[in-house]
Formats: structure tokens, C-alpha cells, sequence
């Protein structure tokens, strides 16, 4: 059984003292922390870019795991890996035919790679990209906001990924769902198959913050 890890996006935060709000998820027990990115043209809203990863850097010894809802994710690469991100994710619906090669160039500057696809894509499109792949996303709401409800259709998208890896011998590939997880889905959700469990709104609108943390990675 994959260990499961939680990844509270800081979308959810208060962005007026990001450091601090990234300090204390760290003091309770988070495992990453998921900076999302927006630009404004693959999604509406603007959230930030690289240079707020690198302010955040050195504020928490966890993985920067930075999710690019951007047009153009070729353009960013270098300044996020540079920035200090551990993990990009890139979208299939902004690469195209290009994801793989932009996967390669992740990886070149030591920064692991992930491939994330939109709720109306199918999940059947990731597979081609499984085998450059260190984590797969498969979005449970429509990127842009926080606080939306969970897509059902997921979790049969997270079933056939996690069979796909598995009978490609990838068993341990991380798997990562983003978008309206709570303590009442969450079971169901790794049930499913995803082992990377993002949480905006559960994680930073609860009032015991550690206990949350806790409760979503099934202690
Ligand atoms: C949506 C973002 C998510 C979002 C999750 O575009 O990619 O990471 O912040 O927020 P909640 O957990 O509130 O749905
Ligand atoms: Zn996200």
C-alpha cells in the first residue's frame, strides 16, 4: 500500500503572509506544499509565479509541488526549477503533442515531473506519458478556483490510471488528485487509487489544522 501524502494548496491561504501560512501548515504535518499557479489565460484568475516560490523557498524544508495552469508552460520551466520547485505539473490541454519533450526538460534541471489532465479530458491521454512521469493529477474540479465541489467522474479516472500503472509496472507511481477532497471523500478517494491528496479549502478552513492534516492522511 502507497503511503499517502498531503498536499494543502496554499491557494487557500492568506497571501499576505504566505511564509507564515506555509510555516504553519509545515509545523502540522503536511507532506508538501501545492503552489497553484495561474495566468490569467489558461485559467481567469492570476495567482503568482516563480518568484513567489523562490520567497517561499526558504520557509519550509517540504517538496514545492508546483501545479502550472498556465498557457505556456515551456516558458516557465527553467525559472520554477530555478526558483526551487520540486515537482512541476504541467497540463496535457496546454502541451499537447509537447508534453513528453517539456517532461524531459523538467526533469533535466532535477525537478520531478508531473502530467495533469482536466476534468473533461479523458484519463486514457495520460498514458502516453506514464513512462516519463515521477506523478500523474487527475483534476477533481475545473482549474481556477478553490472550494468547488468533487467531480464523481473521478473516481473511475483514478481507478483506470492506477490499473494502467500497475500493469505497466509502475505500482509505485504517485498518483495525485486536486480539487474539493474533504475528510468525508478522502477514503473513497484513495480508495480509488490517487496517493497525493491536495487539500485547499479542508486544510485551511478547518480550525484544528494538525488534526485535519491527520484526518485526510487516514490516522
Ligand atoms: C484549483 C486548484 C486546486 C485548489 C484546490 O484550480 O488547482 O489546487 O486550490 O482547492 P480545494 O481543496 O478548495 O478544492
Ligand atoms: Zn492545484
Amino acid at each position: 500500500m502507497l503511503e499517502t501524502k498531503i498536499a494543502p494548496s496554499i491557494l487557500a491561504g492568506n497571501f499576505s503572509c504566505i511564509g507564515e501560512e506555509v510555516e504553519r501548515l509545515t509545523a502540522n504535518g503536511a507532506d508538501l506544499v501545492h503552489c497553484d499557479v495561474m495566468d490569467g489565460n489558461f485559467v481567469p484568475p492570476i495567482t503568482f509565479g516563480a518568484q513567489m516560490v523562490e520567497s517561499i523557498r526558504p520557509h519550509t524544508a517540504l517538496g514545492l509541488d508546483c501545479h502550472l495552469m498556465v498557457a505556456r508552460p515551456e516558458t516557465q520551466i527553467e525559472s520554477f526549477a530555478r526558483a526551487g520547485a520540486d515537482i512541476i505539473s504541467i497540463h496535457l490541454e496546454a502541451c499537447g503533442k509537447n508534453t513528453v519533450r517539456l517532461m524531459r526538460k523538467i526533469k533535466e534541471w532535477g525537478v520531478r515531473a508531473c502530467a495533469v489532465v482536466n476534468p473533461e479530458t479523458p484519463v486514457e491521454r495520460l498514458f502516453d506519458t506514464v513512462e516519463e512521469a515521477d506523478m500523474l493529477l487527475v483534476m477533481s474540479v475545473h482549474p481556477g478556483w478553490g472550494g468547488q465541489k468533487f467531480i464523481a467522474g473521478t473516481y473511475e479516472k483514478l481507478r483506470k490510471l492506477r490499473a494502467f500503472c500497475i500493469a505497466n509496472g509502475k505500482e509505485e507511481m504517485d498518483i495525485e488528485v486536486d480539487g474539493g477532497v474533504t475528510s468525508q471523500n478522502v477514503k473513497e478517494i484513495v480508495a480509488a487509487g490517487a496517493n497525493v491528496i491536495v487539500a485547499g479549502s479542508a486544510v485551511f478552513r478547518s480550525v484544528d489544522m494538525r488534526g485535519t492534516i491527520a484526518e485526510l492522511r487516514g490516522e
